[in-house]
């Protein structure tokens, strides 16, 4: 991290975890835990929770994610939830791109681009996920594969809007396998993202840009991993969801 240049942000990527009572209790547990945090503190919940999400942390440090959002404002795209539904809910930030939707249901970088900029169009703030597979890691192509995914995710995205959208490096290999990157892969992977948003948008929206590592981040190796540089926060899954691990994490970017 470098608080000096940019924000430190912890976001819990729920999944497809927690009903609404279960998601009451989380939130409500979390509370106190989180109350003094020195950096950003996020719950992306799943769609059906996020009314009950938001109240929870109504008048607290803690806000509400979604997981995805659709490109169109309206219109016959069965099971979708536009960007436009999320901010009238009073929910400012949303996930796009994350690999379970590229693995599983056929997100590609060109609908991750439409959904980030539909996103942001709504006044949305963005978590963009890219990140290599294992495969690809081991071709050394995971350079090639960030930066492919980050140029076309942020296509047509604005100097400005960049302001909005926060990135989150995300091995695919280290997502919910207890396998994290060592401290000097996350570190370097992130560096070499920020680079390529240099080329994009020059130094000074490279050096304020957010960006996350995500992989089995959990309390025991937060620490060393936010001390790296680049590191500028986490995108948790399975650690967020048991309020004391999540808040250790928070404690671990909170360090000045
Ligand atoms: P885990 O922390 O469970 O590995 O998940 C990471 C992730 O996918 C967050 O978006």
């Amino acid at each position: 991290m470098n608080k000096s240049l940019r924000k430190a942000v912890i976001a819990g990527n729920w999944k497809m975890n927690k009903n609404r009572a279960e998601a009451k209790a989380l939130i409500a547990e979390l509370v106190p835990l989180v109350s003094e945090a020195g950096c950003d503190v996020i719950c992306c919940v799943p769609f059906t929770d996020l009314e009950t999400a938001r109240k929870a942390a109504d008048g607290t440090n803690i806000k509400i994610g979604a997981q995805n959002c659709h490109w169109a404002e309206n219109g016959a795209f069965t099971a979708e939830i536009s960007a436009g539904m999320l901010k009238e809910m009073g929910v400012p930030y949303v996930i796009i791109g994350h690999s379970e939707r590229r693995q599983y249901f056929g997100e590609a970088d060109e609908t991750v681009n439409k959904r980030v900029r539909a996103a942001l169009d709504a006044g949305l703030t963005v978590i963009l996920c890219v990140g290599e597979l294992l495969s690809q890691r081991e071709q050394n192509i995971t350079g090639e594969i960030c930066a492919m995914q980050t140029k076309i995710a942020l296509q047509g995205v604005s100097k400005d809007a960049l302001k909005n959208i926060i990135i989150a490096y995300e091995p695919v290999w280290a997502i919910g396998t207890g396998k994290t990157a060592t401290s000097e892969q996350a570190g370097e992977a992130n560096g070499f993202i920020r680079g390529v948003v240099e080329d994009l948008y020059g130094k000074d929206a490279a050096n304020a840009i957010t960006i996350q590592y995500g992989g089995s981040m959990n309390a025991k190796n937060a620490e060393e991993l936010l001390d790296q540089e680049h590191v500028d926060g986490g995108l948790i899954g399975g650690a967020s969801l048991k309020a004391p691990d999540f808040a250790a994490i928070v404690k671990a970017a909170s360090r000045p």
